[in-house]
């Protein structure tokens, strides 16, 4: 171990939890819980100086699958288990971009399902602008917005059409709000003359830009975005993440953003959390990850892909696969 706690508390990092920060950095037990109480304490003043908007403490995800075997009718005994999420801890700020970077499998989606009370958590909290998800669900429904890629839409519908009904359902002002449907659709990238056409008769990318144009007009405080731009060619990408900061910036909103892209990761969000295996690994800016990498493992001037190597001991693929060391 090259670093310090003090050098770790000065670059801000935070370590999730014992068990993640040995494993990344094969200290013993007892420094590590040393520098674990420094830091908790330094986030905990932080945290008291800016209100969170998004508190998740301690939560662990457990999901049983029985064993099926490919083929055959025999039931196959025993289930198979998988810890989605293992003891995660983590404060989002509001008005932030809050990137969650980590390969296929690694429990995004899971996080994601949680916060937006999709699922129950086995252990932990999360509270959402001080709202509990379990408990106030109503509440922390009305301050979010989640989109994913299978989003659901009237697939013989228009975009308009589409964005007309879901502001409609969620209280808008219907027709009054066509005008401003469309310049939304068109500075996502759409063509002004596609947004009439049904929905059916537009690529999935595009479909994907009508799901992030129904999150900004249904107006969330807490925009959750599980990969919004996973499958979109580079040009898409750039518009996807052109809104999404502009959301941020002008529309006061809060974003959690899922990805595996480590370029998206950096040059959107203000802070990454990288998660490995239901695990967090750590959290920071982009660089402050490469400058902990650094100092940790003496690589100089890391990219963030080395450095999301140096934390995960993985490396993934454009799709998000893990790459089998040969
Ligand atoms: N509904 C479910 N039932 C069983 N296993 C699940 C379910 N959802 C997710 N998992 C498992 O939990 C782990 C994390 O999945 P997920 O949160 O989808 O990861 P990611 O979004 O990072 O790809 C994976 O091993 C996945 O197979
Ligand atoms: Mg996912």
């Amino acid at each position: 171990m090259t670093y310090t706690t003090r050098d770790e508390r000065d670059i801000d990092v935070q370590r999730a939890s014992g068990v993640a920060a040995e494993a990344a950095s094969g200290a013993t037990a007892t420094m590590e819980r040393e520098v674990h109480v420094n830091i908790n304490q330094h986030v905990l003043l932080r945290d008291r100086q800016k209100e969170a908007a998004v508190s998740v403490r301690g939560i662990s995800k457990t999901f049983k699958k029985p064993k099926k075997k490919l083929f055959s009718r025999k039931p196959v005994e025993g289930e198979k288990v998988v810890k989605a999420l293992d003891n995660m801890t983590f404060d989002v700020q509001r008005n932030e971009i809050f990137g969650i970077l980590g390969a296929n499998g690694s429990g995004k989606s899971t996080l994601i399902r949680l916060m937006s009370t999709l699922l129950i958590t086995d252990e932990g909290e999360i509270s959402i602008f001080g709202y509990d998800v379990r408990k106030d669900e109503d509440e922390v429904k009305r301050l979010i917005n989640r989109v994913s890629v299978e989003a659901s839409f009237f697939k013989k519908l228009s975009a308009i059409e589409n964005l007309l009904y879901s502001t409609r359902l969620y209280g808008g002002h219907g027709k009054e709000l066509r005008p401003q449907i469309t310049e939304i659709l068109v500075k996502l990238g759409i063509p002004e003359d596609r947004v009439g056409a049904p929905l059916e008769q537009m690529s999935r990318g595009m479909q994907q830009k009508v799901a992030i144009a129904r999150a900004f007009l249904t107006a969330p405080v807490l925009l959750l975005l599980d990969e919004p731009t996973t499958g979109l060619d580079p040009r898409s990408k750039q518009d996807v993440q052109k809104f999404v900061r502009d959301l941020r910036d002008n529309h006061d909103a809060t974003v959690i953003l899922c990805s595996h892209d480590m370029d998206e990761a950096e040059r959107l969000c203000d802070r990454i959390a990288v998660v490995d295996n239901g695990r967090l690994v750590a959290i920071g800016t982009a660089e402050e990850l490469k400058q902990l990498v650094a100092e940790r493992d003496g690589i100089l001037a890391p990219t963030m892909e080395e450095t999301f190597i140096a934390l995960t001991g993985r490396e993934i693929n454009d799709d998000g696969n893990v790459v089998e060391a040969a």
